[in-house]
């Protein structure tokens, strides 16, 4: 296994792009499903759970050509053919490293009728069932049978039908696996209460270039008129915002200034509104964005995560470990999942002062951190420590870092284009 070994206290300069999005990457390559023909789609992230995906694909039976060779390097690439999928099968040893292997579930039950999914598990950051997701293709016709840890899903033998249905709560991956259910139902479809995440709205749109007809992208309420099959087509994957979230964490954290190129402003106006309530100076300027902080003179915000357009889940642990260095006492509370503090205890290893009260993180500025050997827990768990480590004085030492892998793109190598001092240890 991969470690990293940092060296805090560099400043960072330069600029560097943000990559394609993961969590638009993954309902997009499981929507290939839906299709007659292929999808080519680009600007494809180079990350592990792409991998995972890729090779779940390739298990079903789909031509997948994921990040083809050029004469100078990979292409960000990737052409997925699903048009001979044999086997709508997903098994326990892809779906236990990916929970987002659901999102099969519903194109293969439009498509082909039936599938087997085995039941995402628990994982470090809670417990993460997909009982609305199963509740919702119930109403649409299909019948399951939980055995074995295996989901056995049927649609009717006429197919799935439209229906008019309102999730409990916001589901991202649920709205994405129900939606692209629907586009091959028959008759129409309104998920009220669906999730309006940015990269919910880019699955919907690869979806109406694919030939579904969709409405009501960018609200809460998706309207969805089934059509009898899907063509091919091509999409660019949008930028990941969590990325480009990181990346201004990094440089708020260790101090300097960088631009980020690509990065969609509209998609991070909560999270820049954060960074720039803390101190941090933010301009844009055609599409780029540049990041100006100055280490240690930030001040104590506080954070309450929530669906979008709320702030990011997926952006409190990096938030956290910058509040860890800034002036005063910051109240972080995660309103979306129940055990998504796995890297205070790892902070607290570099001297950070935190005290957890269920859901909430009480952070009290400290001067500054000091490096020490830390364990990464989850995918944003280890971009937090990771960036603590590139703030602190001294060594740090982060291990189990597939965690990182498996959701951003070559993270070290960018941060040490910018002058961060990042050592991978190659796993022997
Ligand atoms: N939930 C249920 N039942 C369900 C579905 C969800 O109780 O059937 C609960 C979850 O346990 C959670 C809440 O509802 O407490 C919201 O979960 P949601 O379904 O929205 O999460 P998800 O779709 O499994 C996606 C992202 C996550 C991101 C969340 C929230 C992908 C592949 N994953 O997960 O990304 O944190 O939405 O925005 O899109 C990450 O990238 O690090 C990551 C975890």
């Amino acid at each position: 296994m991969d470690k990293l070994l940092v060296e805090g206290g560099a400043p960072l300069s330069g600029s560097v792009k943000v990559s394609g999005a993961k969590n638009a990457a993954l309902p997009l390559m499981a929507a290939a499903i839906l299709a007659d023909g292929p999808l080519t789609l680009t600007n494809i992230p180079k990350l592990g759970d792409l991998r995972t995906m890729g090779k779940l694909l390739k298990h079903m039976g789909g031509e997948v050509n994921l990040y083809p060779e050029s004469g100078d390097g990979y292409l960000e690439e990737g052409v997925l053919d699903m048009s001979r999928l044999a086997n709508p099968e997903a098994p326990h040893e892809l779906v236990k490293t990916m929970r987002a292997s659901a999102l099969v579930l519903g194109p293969l039950l439009a498509r082909f009728g039936q599938a087997k999914v085995s039941l995402p598990g628990g994982c470090a950051i809670g417990v993460r069932p997909i009982d609305m997701h199963l509740k919702a293709l119930a109403a649409m016709g299909a019948e399951f049978d939980l055995t074995g840890g295996d989901v056995v899903a049927k649609a009717p033998k006429d197919g799935l039908v439209g229906v008019d249905l309102r999730f409990d709560s916001v589901t991202v991956t649920g709205t994405e696996n129900v939606m692209m259910a629907a586009v091959l139902a028959k008759g129409r479809t309104v998920i009220r209460n669906a999730a309006r995440e940015p990269e919910v709205s880019d699955t919907a749109r690869a979806l109406v270039a694919m030939g579904a007809k969709i409405s009501g992208i960018d609200s809460d309420e998706l309207i969805i008129d089934g059509v009898d099959s899907l063509k091919a087509a091509s999409h660019s994957i949008m930028p990941d915002r969590v990325e480009a979230g990181t990346l201004l964490a990094a440089v708020a954290m260790a101090g300097g200034r960088a631009t980020l190129k690509g990065a969609k402003l509209n998609d991070l106006a909560v999270v820049m509104g954060k960074f720039t309530e803390a101190g941090v100076f933010l301009r844009a300027e055609n599409g780029d964005l540049t990041i100006e902080a100055h280490r240690g003179l930030l001040s104590a915000v506080n954070v309450t995560t929530g669906p979008y357009p709320g702030f990011p889940t997926d952006m409190q642990a990096q938030f956290l470990a910058l509040m860890c260095t800034s002036k005063g006492t910051s109240i972080i509370t995660e309103t979306i999942f129940e055990n998504r503090f796995m890297h205070v205890a790892e902070l607290k290893r570099l001297g950070a002062d935190v005290t957890l009260e269920g859901r909430t993180a009480v952070v009290k500025g400290v001067e500054r951190l000091s490096g020490a050997p830390m364990t990464a827990s989850d995918l944003r768990a280890s971009a937090s420590l990771l960036l603590a480590a590139m703030a602190a004085k001294g060594t740090s030492e982060i291990s189990r870092v597939y965690h990182l892998d498996r959701g951003y793109d070559r993270l070290d190598d960018k941060l040490n284009s910018l002058g961060a001092k990042i050592k991978r240890v190659k796993a022997s």
